[in-house]
Parts: structure tokens; C-alpha cells; sequence
């Protein structure tokens, strides 16, 4: 071997050369070490390349190369991993199980985009990965930050710990590489690393791992990066999140683009012409499912040109492009010991198995839904009886029926109780489910709805914990969200203060008073959220508070929406991300006389700001939009869609104010009333060159 050049004789550009050269080296010997256990250079030598490597550094520090050495291994553990706010978020994909479903889906697409069954519509089709997402962020041809999913919102900065994947490229060179870009895809473990992660694992006297996923999750989650690199960690690109444009102008062109990069891209990925293609091509994956050596659970179909995925837009967390087909769950056997019944913050009584422990797909599993009294009966389930549990995915597990073959002569029929077990109160039937009548007097919901109201992504009122709404709900101080607007005009007056509680101080009360003063100004998705109405999550909330603005409206339009007849109905599921479950829950809401006392009640301690608008840029942000007439280009529901995306407010008739009227053919009425209130008029070709999308 050549004798090294003294760093000290080194010019910069022989320095920059040798970095590269080094990277290189240590790279492969990271891989024979890690990956293949088959080292071919002694520690000491390694260890001298290394520290050539980091003085040659030291020297130059700006030709520190993103794929160094230094980047991927030597950083010391961090405290905790930092958050990334998604600059666009990832989501979700909606499943199906059967073939109808996915029947079911490309019809919906065809509809939606008023595409005729005639007419070739091409979806891509390609393994369900299950390991874990990842946005991996390059700027200028160079990794620069690597986020889980998280809430989809935000997730963690593992960055380091990315940089430690060997099919993770570190440097793209490519001239078509954007400046700027964001791929996305899966971090997965085999089945071989996995097998061998948990025997070392065990030897050590280390956690082992309950299924590759888990010890994928837990390798990338490791605060010391040097731990991930060690994890043979593998990546399946599929996707991407911020892109300035993207590389190509279908999802099967783009993937091309991956694999061109250097990315890895499942070698099953294959573009379907018919729906048939599609579930042909879901069957040849599951036969080759237990040869692939990695965990996937399901077939993803998306839509293939994007300018398509693009109208189709998303419902809720998902796109209405995508869908996830899910493979048969996984069953087990064992004993029902008894069931017990919860009741939800909604009141709904559900019963519950407790079971016998039993390993399903790889999780151990003690409880499972019974759903409701009905289903209990009509899968004639008796406690002492043997059943099987199955479990899909992320899905929560269920009971599909006993083995009646070895039901136990003293088996016994459940018997579902008619007063709730927390309160006392009737609980009665309502359609399948039996419902604790309590509403906020029933311990089981008020606590739970108390805790909600507080919660992070509700109120978000520190000091208020657990425990504080508990002893609170319990001495009678809080017994629903308006009395804590209350609690400090009520403790004025009361001669046994809050501060002379034990555990508590004037200090402490008065932290609690101020954290709830900061909250009398509220956004109004948060408001939403945080009353805690069935189906209606924090994303479902947003699109609400979007939709309508302020609480008065939202409240009044509701209880308008309870007449199935009524104008405000269909304009409800006409928004983006609202279906038939999420409009009849928030109507049930407001058609309960006493959740509308709470929300006035709270209405007049609180001052809920309206959302921004989703999008000001746009040159129809803030305005209120009708569409009429036959539009050709787009359907009623993608108008609408598109409209809201684009921070319109979206109307069912024109009024004074209205500001757009966007006519199509055969426009009647409202073209008449536009006149009159002299609202500008447009037809579709407009709209399309008015949001700059012709
Ligand atoms: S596409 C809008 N393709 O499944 C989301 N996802 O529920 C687009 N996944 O969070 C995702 N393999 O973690 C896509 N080939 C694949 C996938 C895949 C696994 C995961 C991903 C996502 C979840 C969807």
C-alpha cells in the first residue's frame, strides 16, 4: 500500500479527493462489517481510516461531504429527536379486503372523473410495504433531513439515522435530479436481518423483537445512530412529498425516475390497463408473498397520471386516488375467559373479550372488540368457549366465531346489562348499540370527555392532566367543559380555595387560572375537535372549521342539517372530506339539546377564531364560489373540491355574498340572480385560467 500523503502537504483539491475516495473505502467496509458480518480489513486499519478521514476534516471543514464517515456513524447520541413539520403531509391510504372493493374503488374514480367505463384509465399496481414511512429530503443532489411519518402532520428528525442505510443514497448527481425534492417510501427489515437482529439481540440479553416491523421502528427510532447502523435496515422508494414539479407525468414514470437515481423500487411494481389486470396482478403477489423475504400485507393501486391524482384529491387522510389492499388477516386460537364491558366517551356500551393471551401475526393479543350485543349473538360466542382472533395489520383484533367443536359443557351466554355499569343510568338500544343515557353525568363519559376537551390537539390546557379532571370531576368542581371557564370566578367565591388543596399552592392555581386564560381565544378546528363528537377527529375537524367558518354557523347549519330535507344537509357531505358517517354524527351532536347548552355555555366564555384560509395565495382564496350548469371539464363534487383546496367557500345559491358565479350550459336561476346582485360571472374555461390551471 502506497504510503498516505501528510495532511498537512495536502492542497484542497487532493483533500476533496481523498474525502471522496475515503467515503467510498469506509463504506464498503461498514457494509462487509454490518451488513455481510465479514469484515476484510483488520479493526486497526479500519480505525486509521477513519481517522484520516476525520483530520483530514478537521483541516477542511467545508469539504465535509454529506456522505462522509463523520455523518453517518461518529455522531453521539442525541437528547431527543427533533420534530419536522411536513411541508406537505403524508397520509394515509384508505384499505379495501376484497375484490368488490377494489371493484368499487376504480368505479368511484371513473365517476368522479366522469371517465367512461370504455375508456382506458391506467392504475399502478405494487406491494404493500409494512415497515415504516419516510420523507427523506434532498436539497442541490444531497440528503439534508429524514423524517418519520408522526402524526402525519410532523414527525421526527432521524436524519443521522437514515444516513446509516446503505439504499439510502446520500448523493444524487443526476443532471434531472430537482434542486429541491422529497422522496418517500418504506424503511423495512427481512426476514433474514430480522432472525438474526433478535438471536444477537437475545444473547445479549437485549429486547428481542416482536416482528420486523417493530425492529425496524425501533432501530430507526435509536438515539444513537451508531445502534441504526448496525440494524440492516433496507428502503423501498414509492413516493414523494414536496416536489418544485415532479420528475415525470405519471406515478410508473416518476418511479422509473427513483430507480434511475438510485433508489430502490419494488421490482413487483407493474401498470395495469383494467381492473382485472389489477386483481391478477394482487394474486401473483400473494403466491409470492412468503418467498420475498420481507414482510408486505396488501397490493397499492394508485392512479397513474398525476394530473388525475391531482383532481381526485383526498377525503379526509386519504387519497381518493390510492388504494391499499389489504391480504387476509392473520387467525389464532384461543380461550374467551370473560367479557367486560367499556363505555366510550360517546356513551356506547361495548363489550369486550378478555382472552387468553395468544400471538397473532406476531403481537401478543388479550382483548378484543365484541362490538356490540347482536354480533355477540349472531357469532354465538359463550365465555369458556375456544374462538378465533383474528388480526389485520393495524386493524384492532376481533372474534370471528367459536370452534363449536370444543365448546365446554358449562359455557355461558353472555347476557348484555340494561344499566351502565359506571353510572347506573338506563342504557338503552340504538339501532345495534346500547348507550348509556348519563351523558355528562356518567362518570365514564364526563371524565373521558373532559380529558378530551383538554387534550393536546383540543384545548391543549397545561395543568390540567388526568388526574387534576379526575379529582376535580370527583369533587364536584369541573363536571363539564364550561366549568372550567368558571373554576377561578367559583373559587373567588368559595371559602375552600383551590390553593388549599393538598398538593396545590397559590403558585400552582394561579398557573392553572393563566394556562386557562390563554385558551378563551381558541381556533376553531380546535373547538371542534375538542367536543368530541363521533368520527369527527382533528383532520375531519379542520375541514369543518374550513367549511363553515364560525361556531354560530356551524351550530346553526346543523341543526338546520337535521331535516334530511334541507338545503344545509346537502351542502354538509358536499365538502371536502365530509361523508354520510361524519354528517350524521355531527348532526346527531347538534340535535342533542344538551350538547347545544354546552357549546353556547362555552360560547360565551370562549372566542373561537376562524381557521386562516387553506390556501391565500390563490386568486380565489376567501371567496365564495357557486357553480351552476352542466361543467364538462370536471364534476359538481371535483368543482368542489378543487374549490375548497383553493381556499374558496364553495355555495349552493348566489346571494349578495357571493363573489363568483362560475356557469356552465343550461345555467338558470342562478345566472338571473348573479345579474341582479351583480355578482361577476364566468364559465368553466375561465375558472380554469382564473386558478391558473388551464
Ligand atoms: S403510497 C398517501 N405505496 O402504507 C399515501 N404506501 O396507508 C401514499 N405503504 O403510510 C402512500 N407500501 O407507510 C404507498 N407501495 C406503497 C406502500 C405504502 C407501504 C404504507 C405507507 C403509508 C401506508 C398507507
Amino acid at each position: 500500500m502506497q504510503k498516505p500523503v501528510a495532511i498537512s502537504a495536502l492542497t484542497p483539491i487532493e483533500a476533496a479527493a481523498e474525502l471522496a475516495r475515503l467515503a467510498q473505502e469506509i463504506a464498503i467496509h461498514d457494509a462487509r462489517y454490518y451488513r455481510e458480518d465479514a469484515p476484510s480489513v483488520t479493526d486497526a486499519e479500519y480505525d486509521a481510516l477513519r481517522q484520516r478521514n476525520d483530520a483530514i476534516e478537521a483541516k477542511f471543514p467545508e469539504l465535509v461531504r454529506a456522505d462522509s464517515p463523520s455523518q453517518r456513524l461518529g455522531a453521539a447520541p442525541v437528547e431527543a429527536f427533533g420534530k419536522v413539520r411536513h411541508r406537505v403531509p403524508m397520509l394515509s391510504l384508505a384499505n379495501g379486503f376484497s375484490e368488490e372493493e377494489v371493484r368499487e374503488f376504480t368505479a368511484r374514480v371513473r365517476r368522479f372523473l366522469n371517465v367512461g367505463e370504455a375508456e382506458p384509465l391506467a392504475f399502478t399496481a405494487e406491494p404493500k410495504i409494512d415497515g415504516l414511512s419516510i420523507s427523506i429530503r434532498y436539497s442541490h443532489g444531497k440528503l439534508v433531513e429524514a423524517a418519520t411519518r408522526g402524526d402525519g402532520f410532523e414527525g421526527e428528525n432521524v436524519t443521522a439515522n437514515i444516513r446509516t442505510i446503505a439504499d439510502v443514497p446520500h448523493v444524487i448527481s443526476a443532471s434531472d435530479f430537482p434542486a429541491d425534492f422529497e422522496i418517500r417510501g418504506e424503511i423495512y427489515m427481512s426476514h433474514a436481518d430480522f432472525a438474526a437482529l433478535n438471536v444477537a439481540q437475545e444473547k445479549a440479553g437485549e429486547k428481542v423483537f416482536a416482528n420486523p416491523r417493530n425492529a425496524a421502528a425501533g432501530s430507526l427510532r435509536q438515539l444513537d445512530s451508531r445502534i441504526t447502523a448496525r440494524r440492516a435496515l433496507r428502503f423501498f422508494a414509492y413516493a414523494w412529498g414536496y416536489a418544485e414539479r415532479p420528475p415525470a407525468s405519471t406515478q410508473w414514470d416518476v418511479c422509473q425516475a427513483f430507480k434511475r437515481w438510485g433508489f430502490p423500487v419494488n421490482r413487483l411494481m407493474v401498470l395495469c390497463e383494467t381492473v382485472e389486470e389489477m386483481l391478477a396482478h394482487y394474486h401473483r403477489i400473494e403466491e409470492e408473498r412468503a418467498a420475498l423475504g420481507y414482510d408486505i400485507d396488501g397490493v397499492v393501486y394508485k392512479v397513474n397520471r398525476l394530473d388525475l391524482q391531482e383532481r381526485l384529491g383526498f377525503v379526509s387522510r386519504s387519497p381518493r386516488w390510492g388504494l391499499a389492499h389489504k391480504f387476509a388477516a392473520e387467525k389464532a386460537m384461543t380461550r374467551l375467559e370473560g367479557i367486560d364491558i367499556q363505555v366510550g366517551r360517546t356513551g356506547a356500551l361495548t363489550p369486550v373479550a378478555r382472552l387468553a393471551p395468544v400471538t397473532v401475526g406476531g403481537v401478543v393479543v388479550s382483548n378484543a372488540t365484541l362490538h356490540n350485543e347482536d354480533e355477540i349473538e349472531r357469532k354465538d360466542v359463550r365465555i369458556g368457549d375456544t374462538v378465533i382472533v383474528q388480526r389485520a395489520g393495524d386493524v384492532i383484533p376481533q372474534i370471528l366465531g367459536p370452534v363449536l367443536e370444543k365448546r365446554p359443557v358449562d359455557a355461558v351466554k353472555f347476557v348484555m346489562p340494561e344499566l351502565c355499569p359506571f353510572c347506573g343510568s338506563h342504557a338503552v338500544r340504538e339501532g345495534v348499540v346500547r348507550r348509556c343515557t348519563g351523558g355528562l353525568v356518567c362518570p365514564a363519559q364526563a371524565v373521558e370527555r373532559l380529558r378530551h376537551f383538554v387534550s393536546r390537539l383540543a384545548f391543549d390546557i397545561e395543568g390540567l392532566g388526568e388526574k387534576v379532571i379526575q379529582e376535580f370531576y370527583d369533587d364536584g368542581l369541573v363536571a363539564s367543559p364550561p366549568d372550567i371557564f368558571t373554576l377561578e370566578a367559583r373559587d373567588a367565591r368559595s371559602l375552600k380555595k383551590l390553593k388549599d388543596r393538598e398538593g396545590w399552592g397559590a403558585a400552582s392555581v394561579r398557573k392553572l387560572f393563566d394556562a386557562i386564560d390563554a385558551r378563551r381565544i381558541i381556533g376553531f378546528d380546535r373547538f371542534i375537535f375538542a367536543l368530541g363528537i363521533r368520527h369527527v377527529g382533528e383532520t375531519t375537524a379542520r375541514q369543518l372549521a374550513r367549511a363553515y367558518g364560525s361556531a354560530e354557523h356551524l351550530r346553526d347549519q346543523m341543526i338546520a342539517a337535521a331535516d334530511p330535507e334541507n338545503e344545509a344537509r346537502r351542502e354538509l357531505t358536499a365538502h371536502e372530506g365530509i361523508g354520510d358517517v361524519v354528517a350524521d354524527a355531527v348532526v346527531e351532536f347538534f340535535a342533542e339539546a344538551h350538547n347545544v347548552e354546552v357549546v353556547n355555555a362555552l360560547l360565551s366564555h370562549v372566542k373561537v377564531e376562524a381557521l386562516e384560509a387553506v390556501a391565500t395565495s390563490s386568486p380565489v382564496a376567501g371567496k365564495t364560489v357557486v357553480f351552476t350548469g352542466a361543467l364538462e371539464r370536471m364534476t359538481r363534487d371535483e368543482a368542489k373540491a378543487m374549490a375548497e383546496r383553493l381556499g374558496a367557500k364553495v355555495s349552493g345559491s348566489v346571494s349578495k355574498k357571493t363573489d363568483l358565479l362560475v356557469a356552465g350550459p343550461g345555467a338558470g336561476s342562478k345566472l338571473k340572480d348573479a345579474e341582479k346582485h351583480g355578482v361577476e360571472v364566468i364559465d368553466e374555461d375561465g375558472w380554469f385560467r382564473l386558478v391558473g390551471q388551464d
